[in-house]
């Protein structure tokens, strides 16, 4: 029975000592109540009284090997798979992080933003108008009547006879001249659409920002003043302006104003083709007639007001060749703001 007992411990040890051990199973296969060591205690009764006592305390001391060995085993199952979940959920935090990316405005927005910026720092508040308008307040308030020619250079897009898609920003000086007394000093930024085809300058949607100042004697100086302003702030402290006399049927007299060429500084270049100049906008004191069409006596007030392309400003002062760059949204174009 010895014999038994010491080979039922060898195996039970040497079963439990197996890496790919099934712990429970072998519990239950030795020291379980149908297990091999049971068995043989259970076969006790035959032994002598005075071998009883001291195989069964080599029974018992064998279960207490067995039982300490299992518990042994099982804590270093348990240590490992905890080791082992480490090492494969294992977390470097000086690894760099990834880097989000984040978006960003899009050119003609920071464009007009800057526009904004520099008007509000004048004193203007910005105003909105739609982008669907009234043929009335698109031409006739602006003093182009029905069958004008200036029409013609304005060609766009009609919703009824009556009703179009606005081909400048200026018909919002009319909208706030109806609604507000004169002090206005307003900056209207917003779409404009023209039947234009797309070519590299051109495009039926595009962007304006308009300016109207009316109060009492308001002069021509006060026009150029807040526009040299402007483009020094917008195109560098170097740049000078120029006014050529120019026809809007909404300002008289009316001009066309240049920027001096700031690449080049007025010597001329590829940027100004030469001129020393470049067009950046449309200007003018406002007409009497549109003063008086919104309300207010041109006898006590006069205005200016001007409009310029968001697009053709962004193209300038980023360089951007091709106005179809602008809508295309190629990132490898917009990531460059
Ligand atoms: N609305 C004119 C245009 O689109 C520009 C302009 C605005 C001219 C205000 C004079 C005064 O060409």
């Amino acid at each position: 029975m010895r014999e038994t007992l010491e080979k039922i411990k060898a195996e039970a040890l040497e079963a439990l000592s197996a890496p790919s051990a099934n712990i429970e199973d072998l519990r239950i296969k030795y020291l379980g109540k149908k297990g091999e060591l049971t068995a043989v205690l259970r076969g006790m009764g035959k032994l002598s009284a005075e071998e009883r006592p001291v195989i069964g305390q080599l029974a018992n001391d064998i279960r207490a090997e067995i039982e300490a060995k299992i518990e042994a085993m099982t804590a270093e199952r348990h240590a490992r798979e905890i080791e082992e979940k480490l090492e494969a959920e294992r977390l470097d935090v000086t690894i760099p992080g990834y880097k989000i990316a984040q978006g960003h405005f899009h050119p003609l927005t920071l464009v007009q933003r800057q526009l904004e910026e520099i008007f509000l720092g004048m004193g203007y508040s910005i105003v909105e108008g739609p982008e669907v308008e009234l043929d009335y307040y698109n031409f006739q308030a602006l003093n182009i009547p029905k069958d004008h020619p200036a029409r013609d250079t304005q060609d766009t897009f009609y919703i009824t006879e009556n009703i179009l898609l606005r081909s400048q920003t200026s018909p919002v000086q009319a909208r706030t001249m109806e609604k507000q007394k004169p002090p206005i000093k307003v900056l209207s930024p917003g779409r404009v659409y023209r039947s234009d085809a797309v070519d590299a300058t051109h495009s039926p949607l595009f962007h304006q920002v308009e300016g109207l100042v009316v109060d009492k004697g308001i002069t021509m100086g006060d026009l150029k003043g807040t526009l040299e302003m402007f483009a020094k702030t917008m195109f560098g402290e170097e740049t000078k302006i120029r006014f050529r006399p120019h026809h809007f049927p909404f300002t008289e007299p009316s001009a066309e104003v240049d920027v001096s060429c700031f690449v080049c500084g007025g010597k001329g270049c590829r940027l100004c083709k030469g001129e020393g100049w470049i067009e950046i906008l449309g200007a003018g004191m406002v007409h009497p007639n549109v003063l008086r069409m919104c309300g207010i006596d041109p006898e006590v007030y006069s205005g200016f007001a001007f409009g310029m392309g968001v697009e053709r400003i962004a193209m300038l002062k980023y360089r951007i060749d091709d106005m179809r760059h602008l809508y295309e949204n190629d990132v490898r174009f917009l990531n460059q703001f």
